[in-house]
């Protein structure tokens, strides 16, 4: 089986080639990434000589290269991460978003078309079903709900999850879709809640929490993720969605405590500031159908996930600090003063 994983290079593509490459060591996996910012090649070292690994640096986007890389390489399967992924880079600057994942995503379509690829597997997130009120506790995304999205980066997701829809329903093609909740550990870029707050308060930066830190998100381990994907590829039925998530929801700013309980610092760091644009209030994922049908189940309770992903960025100063100087560190000068 020869795999294409766009977006390899990022936080989850790069844990996602990790879990394949271990579990299946007879597939060829190929990564196709622009290394944008939030691309980093030192993420992939432990795959780097492996005989069936390749990387190849480029954009989704353009159309001329990825019909020579299908042409040449002959995928069986398509998984796409690559995207833009910040809501709040999405609210200072919108384009990008629709360029990468929506225009890119078209190009990964056509040639999976064209080359006649067995699945092609759309990587989206809960965000494209909007939010949940805090009051309604008892409401949960179901994969049946419309898409009312609230950011850009989220009506970029919900545009390609349209779009893969489409080329199932108007060529045939065979498509799955994920729509994950918000996931932590190893290789997250910081400028994500969990990883941001882990760097600064090992720095004794202040801690930003937007608004009164109430908003409610569903946290999934990494390796969760990844072990849905891989059923869903396997397993998953063509032209459906699967929700994934775990019941695991917390307030933002019961994470940022527990964050700062690990790692023994004080409360006193936390700085409420003001809030997103838009923010959405509470995202909490049904997860029934990809149980019921692949019996899918994630194994990594919320504390244990937490201490092993603190461990991960107290271990890995190295790849924080290498981030830190680059673009991030503007990007961070500008939205945290
Ligand atoms: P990330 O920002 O860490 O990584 C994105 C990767 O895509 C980077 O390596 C980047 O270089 C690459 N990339 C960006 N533009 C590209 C382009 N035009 N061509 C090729 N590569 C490009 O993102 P992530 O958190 O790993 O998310 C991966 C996917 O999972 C995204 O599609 C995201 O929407 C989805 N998702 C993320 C979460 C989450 O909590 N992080 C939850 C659900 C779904
Ligand atoms: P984030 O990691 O950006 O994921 P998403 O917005 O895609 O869910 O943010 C998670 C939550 O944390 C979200 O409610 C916004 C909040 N947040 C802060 O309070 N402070 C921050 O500095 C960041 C980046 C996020």
């Amino acid at each position: 089986m020869k795999i294409l994983v766009t977006g390899g290079a990022g936080f989850i593509g790069c844990n996602f080639i990790y879990y394949m490459l271990g579990r299946y060591p007879d597939y060829e996996i190929v990564c196709l990434d622009a290394l944008t910012y939030a691309g980093n090649l030192k993420s992939l070292d432990g795959v780097k000589n492996n005989k069936n690994f390749k990387f190849v640096k480029g954009s989704i986007s353009d159309k001329e290269l990825v019909d020579t890389l299908f042409a040449e390489e002959k995928f069986d399967v398509v998984v796409n991460f690559a995207a833009e992924s910040h809501v709040d880079r999405s609210i200072e600057n919108p384009f990008i978003f629709l360029e990468t994942n929506v225009m890119g995503t078209a190009c990964l379509l056509e040639a999976s078309k064209k080359y006649s690829v067995k699945r092609y597997h759309q990587v989206s997130t809960d965000e494209v079903y909007g939010d949940l009120p805090l009051d309604r506790p008892d409401l949960f995304f179901t994969e049946d709900l419309p898409l009312t999205t609230s950011s850009p980066y989220s009506a970029s997701k919900a545009s390609a999850d349209l779009l893969t829809l489409a080329f199932h329903r108007t060529y045939g093609l065979p498509v799955t879709i994920s729509r994950c909740s918000n996931n932590y550990g190893p290789y997250q870029f910081p400028e994500k809640l969990i990883p941001l707050m882990i760097v600064r308060a090992q720095e004794n930066e202040a801690l930003p929490v937007y608004g009164e830190g109430l908003n409610v998100r569903d946290w999934l381990y990494v390796d969760d993720h990844c072990k849905a994907i891989d059923m869903i590829i396997h397993n998953g039925r063509v032209g459906e969605v699967y929700n994934v998530g775990g019941h695991n929801e917390r307030q933002n700013i019961q994470v940022v405590r527990t964050i700062l309980r690990q790692l023994d610092k004080p409360e006193t760091l936390i700085s409420y500031v003001k809030d997103r644009a838009g923010h959405d209030l509470r995202y909490a994922i049904d997860p029934s159908k990809i149980s019921n049908e692949l019996g899918w189940e994630p194994e990594t309770d919320f504390d244990s996930g937490m201490k092993k992903t603190i461990q991960w960025y107290l271990d890995n100063t190295e790849w924080i600090e290498e981030i830190k100087s680059g673009e991030y560190a503007e990007y961070s000068r500008r939205i945290y003063g």
